[in-house]
């Protein structure tokens, strides 16, 4: 068995920061990555290149002294986004991708797309300019059963919307489903999926099996068993349309431990040594480097980080703490269930 693997340094292809407080706190977390793609859902959400290139900056200013965290910010796709904005903060090298929420998905998407024909412009100078669109693949229609969001949004938005303006690049952002990974093989190089670390590792049981889990409890919702087979399947099957997005989620404990709690996992602190115990249980170690390193890179049309890091397996499993502390707030870890035997280091 191996004990140690070198990898290109990793990209985190779908990244909440947040911002104040909690940005201080969790932006070191992700610092041994090394492109991220930020999600701009911040309350309000990040519409202009302007505001872009402000959050760009605060990030920044939160990373630790000799971070390799290169930040590629995003756009919040809403009705009145302006085509001719997202080309510019493009074109000026603010922005990597525009994201979108269907209007009410999941936190803080009050401001997304409530008319797909409304952002039909925009799209299609994406398309021109060939900037992908990252989409949160989910019906919101409260008649549609939350397990079968996904696969309902692919037959009823995304394959119309792939239709109507073909060249347009498209990330299927964190898929749940063996539809989703179904739907993503059956594109081009022009479509891509992003899997999660805590798809990998949980099903639904994890949520509700046994008592209330609300650290398990994230959007896309996490599905039944085969579900998860059918993504650890995808993820190590090493096709260069599956990559690594943590979707690494931040919240406040005092906001997830609550009626009516939020949605999101924080998994940046244990994503790499999680990954490594996946990829080993799947007999797929070799693979860790293409899903993590390179073919997010490759979609998005850049070269793979030159830094390596160390994956190290040792008996002593990895300590992390249960919480970090955010200002006045803790936020907990996802928490994968078994121990880590795998330790990062810089290589
Ligand atoms: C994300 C968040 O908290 O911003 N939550 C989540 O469960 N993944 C939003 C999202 O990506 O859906
Ligand atoms: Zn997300």
């Amino acid at each position: 068995m191996n004990d140690s693997i070198t990898l290109r340094r990793p990209d985190d292809w779908h990244l909440h920061l947040r911002d104040g407080a909690m940005l201080a706190a969790v932006a070191p977390h992700s610092a041994g990555f090394g492109r991220a793609i930020i999600m701009p859902n911040l309350v309000p959400p990040v519409v202009t290149g302007a505001q872009a290139a402000a959050y760009r900056d605060r990030v920044l200013a939160a990373l630790p002294e000799g971070s390799a965290l290169d930040p590629q910010m995003t756009l919040y796709l809403t009705d009145g986004t302006d085509p001719a904005d997202v080309v510019a903060a493009h074109r000026a090298g603010i922005i990597r991708a525009v994201k979108l929420y269907p209007a009410g998905a999941t936190t803080n998407s009050a401001s997304g797309v409530t008319d797909f024909d409304r952002v039909r412009p925009v799209l299609e100078a994406m398309a021109d300019a060939g900037i992908p669109l990252c989409v949160h693949g989910e019906v919101t229609d409260p008649d549609v059963d939350i397990f079968d969001r996904e696969a309902v949004f692919i037959d009823r938005v995304l394959d119309p919307l792939r239709r109507r303006t073909p060249r347009l690049r498209v990330v299927m952002e964190h898929v749940t489903t063996s539809e989703g990974v179904a739907y993503a093989r059956s594109g081009g190089d022009d479509l891509g999926a992003t899997i999660t670390t805590h798809h990998l590792v949980i099903n639904r049981n994890a949520i509700l099996a046994g008592g209330i889990r609300p650290h398990y409890y994230c959007l896309p919702v996490a599905k039944r068993e085969s579900h998860r087979q059918a993504l650890r399947e995808a993820a190590t099957s090493g096709e260069a349309r599956f990559f690594l997005g943590t979707d690494s989620a931040p919240h406040a404990d005092s906001a997830k431990l609550q009626p009516c709690g939020c949605a999101g996992c924080f998994t940046a602190p244990n994503t790499m040594s999680i990954l490594a115990h996946v990829f080993e249980e799947q007999g797929a170690l070799d693979r860790l480097e293409g899903f993590a390193s390179l073919n997010g890179a490759a979609f998005y049309g850049l070269p793979p980080n030159e830094a390596r890091i160390r994956l190290i397996r040792r008996d002593q499993p990895v300590q992390y703490p249960r919480t970090i502390a955010a200002g006045d707030e803790t936020v907990t870890l996802f928490e994968p269930g078994h121990p880590l035997y795998w330790h990062l280091e810089d290589a």
